[in-house]
């Protein structure tokens, strides 16, 4: 029978070398604070409960994870003091009074670990009591040392600051990634000493324990890709690292769903997104937030989404803004467009540059090709809005409904003063201001007649002798 699998998650750091006013594991990485990485990892291996021990700004990580855990076993343990590792792991057993079972000791501070490696990992440490995951690194840095005895197994753990200097020279490192025995991991826990450089409860000091009291120990040494995704974030350097990692992950699984990126490396992806196949993402795109992008359709160079969806056979043109909009299948927006919250785009509707809409619902068909902004209004199917129409829904009180019938006509720089109705198949003479509601099928015009005084320019112009041969200017119209 399958052994019961249980998870600690240490997170109670406050990570000072990322010089930050926040916790370093409420950073986040691919929109996610990093510590809901591992809690998710582990979450997804079957373990219950999943424990995470915090200190630093405990409330806030907390309120996070509840957040982005609301139903799972995701339970929090609170180390008030920072005394170390072990004595990290020691303050979730309460919440792990009663398991038997594996315990996975994992870093809040190592977000790109994934399913794959960890399984693995489980895999090779087999029926071991005490498992730990390493790494092979041309430059061990302050990484811990593995030390090995003379039939090659892991016989214990030495800090790199309490490393004599043959030890130093071992290139295999602790990740800081572990399984572990439940009974066996809170039976020593409560025996280490903090007999070492940093005076700290090492909860490596297991592994020694567990070799000298004849308990099966595995060193489990991952090389290349596995090893970079037990990186840990420990300044921003890193921070931006582990982000380019997650960022070249999340746009594979997007690839290998189908979907084309011209230039991969430019485009950002927040984790919740999704994008159907064959579509095509050019270069300088994020997409961003609960942003889903329907099959066939194409986001071009520089286009910024954020919770938008964008229906099948949609066109975002160039550096184009959504936020929080909706577009039907075969819409077409922008280039320089910006569509708000709100936005509701029915098939087939066009929006051309410079137009920002916000709450603005425009049904099927509706063209707005150029320089309007559209906000608080519906505008029926068929309608096409002139360049520059301005929908005026605040009277700076507050905000008016602009309601636009199907098949209307609206000429170029007209203002909508909200609120106000415009029947179906009605026509609005270009540069009109509309204050009182428009019938049916009317035209409504709203503007001074046009004056044309004649000869006017002549009399007005420069004393100066106009040369024979010259042309005198053109009236204008
Ligand atoms: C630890 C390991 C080291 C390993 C390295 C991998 C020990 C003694 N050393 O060192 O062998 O190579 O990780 O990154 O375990 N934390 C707490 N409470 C504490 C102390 C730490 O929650 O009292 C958390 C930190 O917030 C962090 C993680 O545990 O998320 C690791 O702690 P850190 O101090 O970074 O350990 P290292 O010195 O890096
Ligand atoms: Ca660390």
């Amino acid at each position: 029978m399958d052994r019961k699998r249980a998870a600690v998650v240490m997170a109670a750091g406050q990570g000072t070398r990322m010089r930050s006013a926040l916790a370093k594991v409420l950073h986040p990485v691919a929109e996610r604070p990093m510590v809901a990485w591992p809690v998710e990892l582990a979450l997804a291996l079957g373990c219950d409960p999943v424990v995470v021990v915090l200190g630093h700004q405990r409330e806030a990580v907390a309120a996070a994870l509840a957040a982005e855990f609301p139903e799972a076993p995701v339970v929090v343990a609170v180390q008030a003091e920072q005394l170390g590792t072990a004595h990290a792991v020691d303050c979730a057993r309460a919440a792990l009074a009663g398991f038997a079972g594996d315990v996975f000791i994992l870093s809040g501070d190592v977000p790109t670990l994934r399913a794959e490696t960890l399984q693995a990992f489980d895999a090779a440490a087999g029926d071991a009591t005490v498992a730990v995951a390493g790494m092979r690194l041309a430059a061990p840095g302050a990484y811990g040392r593995l030390v090995r005895d003379a039939q090659g197994r892991l016989s214990r753990i030495v800090e790199a600051r309490d490393c004599a200097p043959s030890e130093l020279a071992i290139s295999e490192v602790n990740s800081g990634l572990y399984r572990v025995d439940a009974r066996f991991l809170f039976g020593t826990l409560g025996t280490l000493d903090r007999d070492n450089a940093q005076g700290e409860f090492y909860l490596t000091d297991i592994v020694a324990r567990a070799a000298e009291t004849g308990h099966t120990v595995v060193g489990h040494v991952l090389a290349g890709e596995a090893a970079d995704e037990l990186l840990g974030v420990n300044d921003r350097v890193d921070l931006a690292a582990a982000e380019t990692r997650m960022q070249a992950r999340l746009r594979r699984t997007a690839m290998l769903a189908g979907a084309s990126f011209l230039q991969p490396e430019t485009v950002r992806l927040g984790h919740r997104v999704r994008i159907g196949a064959d579509s095509v993402i050019e270069g300088g795109v994020s997409l961003l937030g609960r942003t889903r992008i329907g099959p066939n359709c194409v986001v071009e160079q520089g286009a910024r989404l954020i919770d938008a969806e964008v229906g099948e056979g949609s066109t975002v043109r160039a550096h184009s803004v959504l936020e929080g909009a909706f577009l039907g299948a075969d819409c077409a927006v922008g280039p320089f467009a910006r569509l708000r919250e709100g936005t509701v785009l029915h098939p087939g509707v066009r929006i051309g540059n410079f137009v920002e809409t916000k709450k603005a619902e425009l049904l099927a068909g509706v063209k707005a090709g150029h320089l309007a902004y559209l906000g608080d209004c519906r505008i029926g199917a068929e309608t096409n809005v002139g360049a520059g129409t301005i929908t005026c829904n605040y009277d700076g009180a507050a905000k008016h409904f602009t309601e636009v019938g199907a098949k209307v006509f609206i000429g170029s720089d007209t203002q909508l003063v909200a609120p106000v109705r415009v029947g179906d198949g009605a026509f609005v003479g270009a540069g009109s201001t509309v204050v009182a509601d428009v019938p049916a099928g009317a035209l409504a015009l709203s503007r001074s007649r046009q004056v044309n005084i004649e000869g006017w320019v002549a009399r007005k112009a420069p004393k100066k002798p106009i040369k024979a041969g010259a042309k005198t200017p053109p009236a204008q119209e």
